[in-house]
């Protein structure tokens, strides 16, 4: 045997070795239908955007312990299944605030959806609507709000930024009630821009598809992240703003960032007709706690008053039952359906909809609940450490 044909003789061998093809590169040609689950989706997203888009998307606050938190978390709960219950049939379906959706699960409000891909918050629309979820829009989209709405087939919710001038938000509010939006999603733990290093290190601009409009006005120390302190309107709000909005906005307005009971006590004191519980996905103060390791506190203070929701970290099916046995009514995913946009656009939201849909119904069954109104809080158990 020639030294060539020893060698040809050795990488046939490793060829076929499971060592060798634990070290190939990923298929970068991966489909729609080979995602299994929604970390499936981060991948091919990273693959198929830019850094800046995918870091924007995906990034969390200063050193992102909170960002980690919000998945950490979810390992310190357990499930006590029950067995030898009937559940060949599961029903997972909700109305909240008048809007029915066929999972517990819906779309978070998330910002400028066009970086992730052209087609924007229609194509998600259109995706959440396929899937039969709700969607949260968020006041800084890359799309007109109408145009969203247009694409929607399910109902959507209006995520509010107020200011930078008060009576504008009130026009804002009215106009998003006329065309349509079921609930408004005052989001309240924004008073300062974070700094969030990916997009800083990235230089992040806004991108020429984002059109803002639905979003107040922007000065133009906003138009890119930037380090510092800048003014913010939203830093002088108080809860007074609050209950006037609430007050003057002719459907349920949800308080989205509480993350204490004194402040969901002090939320449905003005008015707020639910709770978010949120960190804003980690991405502004960075050291919050995960917001599941807080929604017991806030489902005891209020939860007999108003539905509590809750987002943040939110993965898997096992994540959402996890949720609502800790008394979230519903929960939200953000980056989720961003990386599914991301990926392969509306089919891709979709898809990320209905892997945790499937995902969730295949925990309940196996836990032994057949419907939403079965999830009680002794199916876990919380390990204090
Ligand atoms: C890229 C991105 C943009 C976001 N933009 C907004 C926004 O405009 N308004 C808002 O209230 N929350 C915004 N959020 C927070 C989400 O509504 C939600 O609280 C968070 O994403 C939930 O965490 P998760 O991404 O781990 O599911 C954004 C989150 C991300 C990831």
């Amino acid at each position: 045997m020639t030294r060539r044909d020893s060698l040809r003789h050795f990488s046939t061998f490793l060829a076929g070795s499971p060592v060798l093809s634990a070290w190939q590169e990923p298929d970068r040609s991966l489909g729609i239908d080979d995602m299994l689950n929604v970390f499936d989706f981060d991948s091919a997203c990273k693959r198929r955007i830019t850094r800046e888009a995918y870091d924007y998307i995906s990034g969390g606050a200063e050193d992102e312990f909170t960002l980690r938190r919000n998945r950490s978390a979810f390992g310190k709960i357990t499930f006590r299944p029950r067995m030898l219950v009937d559940v060949s049939k599961l029903d997972m379906s909700i109305e909240l605030f008048g809007s029915k959706s066929d999972m517990p699960v819906f779309i978070a409000p998330t910002g400028t959806h066009g970086r992730a891909n052209p087609s924007g918050e229609p194509s998600t629309a259109k995706g959440a609507g396929e899937a039969g979820t709700i969607m949260g829009i968020s006041s800084s989209s890359s799309y007109p709000l109408n145009e969203i709405v247009k694409s929607a087939t399910r109902p959507v919710w209006f995520q509010l930024y107020a200011g930078p001038d008060g009576p504008g938000t009130r026009d804002r509010v009215q106009r998003a009630v006329d065309l349509g939006c079921k609930a408004i999603l005052f989001t309240i733990d924004a008073p300062y821009f974070p700094h969030r290093e990916r997009d800083l290190r990235n230089r992040l601009v806004r991108p020429e598809v984002q059109r803002e409009v639905n979003a107040r006005r922007r000065r133009p120390d906003e138009e890119s992240a930037t380090y510092g302190l800048p003014a913010r309107f939203t830093s002088t709000l108080t809860w007074k703003f609050f209950g006037e909005v609430a007050g003057y906005a002719k459907v349920p307005v949800l308080a989205k960032g509480v993350l204490t009971a004194a402040d969901a006590r002090l939320a449905v004191e003005n008015g707020a007709a639910g709770i978010v519980v949120s960190n804003h996905g980690g991405r502004y103060l960075d050291g919050d706690p995960a917001t599941i390791e807080m929604l017991p506190e806030i489902v005891a203070a209020v939860g007999s008053r108003v539905p509590v929701l809750m987002d943040g970290g939110i993965r898997r099916g096992t994540d959402v039952l996890k949720a609502l046995a800790l008394g979230a009514k519903a929960v939200f995913v953000g980056r989720p359906p961003l990386w599914g946009l991301g990926a392969f656009g509306q089919p891709g939201v979709t898809r990320v909809m209905k892997l945790l849909q499937t995902e969730l119904a295949l925990a309940m069954g196996l836990a032994g609940v057949p419907n939403l109104a079965a999830i009680k809080p002794d199916l876990v158990a919380v390990d204090p450490r």
